[in-house]
């Protein structure tokens, strides 16, 4: 369930009608609802409620400050991937102790830059960055607390772009040796381990393969216990899928995937972590475009929007569904005809749909492409010189900028040109 809604005919983001953000913001714009978002958030709470946990929000969804103020100020954690994801959770007023860095390439700054202004843990994935942050946490004089990923090699049943948990991927340390890289890992003198880490990909729509992984966790576990390693922390990762074409099955709820973490792991005295993504953010955003023009091609009709690939990628990137709806309802009965909707960028890939069955829509008609709140705004760019997208983020009647529109100035003086180039070369 989300907040976006028809009232009176016109599409809604709470109690905001879009027309009136488009007015005040231009087109195109990702706009998020506080409402959503929060109900997301409080259904995990709900999922794991009496089980020892933390839901450590995955901000690379969505990382705007105001979206990570408001995941804080809930008493959410959260999951960071890089400094910039570090600074940015600080900045939005997380505690320390609430942040949980992950990613497969830390860098000796990256993890100095932790390590000094505070970490729950790190999510280890290889012996050499094992071994890097030992060197690193001892030349500080501090303690890292770890927790090491391990690849369960699961099928997760998802896009191959967004799998992570098959042995051929880059993630973890295979689970066949992770008694091993364990004993390294403890023998280590900047680190303490404390626990386990698992994530298997992302936009699960099945059950079935975390239970898999959760249950080799959980053997793991008792192993691991067993040549005396202190495991109290598992790290479960997140990926849990969301609805993206309406038309389809409901995905499982976080309810269900609750069940499935008590059933494998919620008996082994350990405190739970997961780090949503997707499912916080994602339905929790729109991104909203005008028509520019109506094009009949050879036997097909093209909408180009002023919205394209480098706002919202995930189309041209992963083949991606997202549902399309005109923000002026349409008439009950309006006929569907198949359309081409497409962005005006110089590429063909720049399309968000063919052939789709879409009501009648016209030159100057506002649109707006659903479940654009996770992975949009954060995989933006300025291809073809187009400034990235403001974000708005609604709550009740009101609404705000939460990041601008950057000017065509901006965008162009942050490349300098340099001396040499001032004259004849
Ligand atoms: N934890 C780790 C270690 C991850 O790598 C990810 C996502 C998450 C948590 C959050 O997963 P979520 O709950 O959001 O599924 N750009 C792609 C998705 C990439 C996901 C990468 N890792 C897309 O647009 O579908």
């Amino acid at each position: 369930m989300d907040h976006f809604l028809y009232r009176d005919g016109i599409l809604h983001a709470e109690d905001v009608p879009l027309p009136e953000i488009a007015a005040a913001v231009g087109t195109p714009f990702y706009v998020y609802s506080t409402a959503t978002l929060t109900r997301h958030y409080r259904l995990f709470q709900e999922a794991l409620d009496g089980l020892d946990h933390l839901i450590c929000y995955a901000m690379k969804a969505n990382s705007n400050q105001a979206v990570l103020r408001l995941m804080a100020s809930l008493g959410a954690g959260v999951d960071v991937v890089s400094g910039g994801e570090y600074r940015r959770a600080v900045a939005a007023g997380f505690p320390a102790d609430r942040i949980v860095f992950s990613g497969v390439g830390k860098t000796a700054e990256e993890m100095e830059l932790a390590l000094r202004g505070g970490i729950r843990q790190f999510n280890l994935e290889s012996e050499p960055e094992m071994r890097r942050l030992s060197k690193v946490s001892e030349s500080l004089g501090k303690i890292a607390p770890v927790t090491i990923r391990i690849n369960p090699d699961v099928d997760a049943r998802t896009h191959e772009k967004i799998a992570t948990g098959k042995s051929e991927n880059k993630f973890g340390i295979p689970i066949s040796r992770a008694r091993e890289v364990y004993a390294e890992a403890a023998s280590l003198p900047g680190l303490e381990v404390i626990g386990i880490d698992v994530h298997i990909g992302s936009q699960l729509t099945d059950l079935e393969p975390y239970e898999q992984a959760y249950l080799k966790v959980a053997e793991l576990t008792h192993q691991l216990r067993a040549d005396g390693h202190d495991i109290r922390r598992l790290d479960l990762g997140g990926g849990l899928g969301i609805l993206y074409e309406r038309s389809n099955a409901a995905p499982p709820l976080p309810l269900d995937y609750g069940e499935v973490v008590r059933r494998t792991v919620g008996d082994l005295g350990c405190e739970i972590e997961i780090e949503p993504g997707r499912l916080i953010a994602g339905n929790s955003g729109l991104l909203v475009s005008e028509i520019i023009y109506m094009k009949q091609g050879e036997g097909r009709t093209f909408a180009i929007v002023d919205a394209a690939m480098n706002d919202l990628i995930r189309p041209a990137m992963y083949g991606a569904h997202h549902d399309i709806v005109p923000v002026v309802e349409p008439e009950a009965g309006a006929e569907l005809s198949p359309c081409d909707v497409v962005g005006p960028v110089c590429e063909t890939g720049d399309t968000f749909t063919r052939n789709r069955p879409l009501p009648p829509l016209a030159e100057g008609d506002l649109i707006a492409f659903r479940s654009a709140g996770a992975y949009g705004a954060v995989m933006a760019s300025e291809y073809n010189s187009r400034p990235l997208v403001p974000e708005v983020l609604v709550h009740g009647h009101q609404f705000a900028v939460i990041r601008a529109r950057p000017t065509f100035d901006e965008m162009i003086n942050r490349d300098t040109i340099p001396e040499w180039l001032e004259g004849p070369v």
